[in-house]
């Protein structure tokens, strides 16, 4: 009942079951407030903070003229780099050695479209830095569209292959790397 009840609010709850003394307890609590599980869960969650802050970058953008970018655009520009840095320099080293060295290898498409959404932020910058509020919205509404298929096909062609990657690991070694994804740039 939990888990379909789960499904319909999109994933965002957590709980334990007990049992108690006329039956069980279940304790909910917002996913968002609980510890991430392991590293494909806090990047599934990132993607989530992302996609919050997406929307409300496309709310300001299209708002009024004097509404303020910065403080907005800034948390998701810091937080879409990190991300991206984090899956290039420690997942796509680990999956790409068991994939075919061709361009239309997993990890090879993901490296292109990580350079894509990382050029589109620069764009996205210029149009700040010029002050065209016609050009900002029509940069984020591209990288909206670009940031959504690639959330889409990670978690549903990549997160597959990275547990396997994982699954082979040592204990330490996937704590290790839970940490260095949850601690910010060089963490
Ligand atoms: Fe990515
Ligand atoms: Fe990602």
């Amino acid at each position: 009942m939990m888990q379909s009840l789960n499904l319909q609010l999109r994933g965002n709850l957590a709980w334990t079951i007990a049992v108690a003394e006329c039956g069980w307890q279940v304790e909910v609590q917002h996913r968002a407030e609980t510890p991430a599980q392991d590293l494909l869960d806090l990047l599934a969650r990132e993607h989530k903070r992302l996609d919050q802050l997406m929307a409300r970058l496309l709310q300001r953008v299209n708002g009024p003229d004097r509404v303020e970018l910065a403080p907005v655009y800034t948390e998701f520009a810091a937080l879409l780099r990190r991300h991206i840095s984090f899956e290039n320099k420690e997942l796509a080293p680990l999956c790409a050695a068991g994939e075919p060295r061709t361009p239309d290898a997993p990890t090879a498409i993901m490296l292109r479209e990580h350079e894509e959404i990382l050029r589109q932020l620069s764009v996205i910058e210029e149009s700040i830095a010029a002050d065209d509020r016609g050009e900002v919205s029509a940069f984020v509404a591209i990288l909206s569209g670009t940031l959504a298929k690639h959330e889409h096909r990670e978690e549903n062609g990549l997160f597959p292959r990275w547990r396997q990657a994982l699954s082979v690991l040592s204990p330490q070694a996937r704590a290790d790397l839970l940490v260095r994804a949850a601690s910010g740039p060089e963490g």
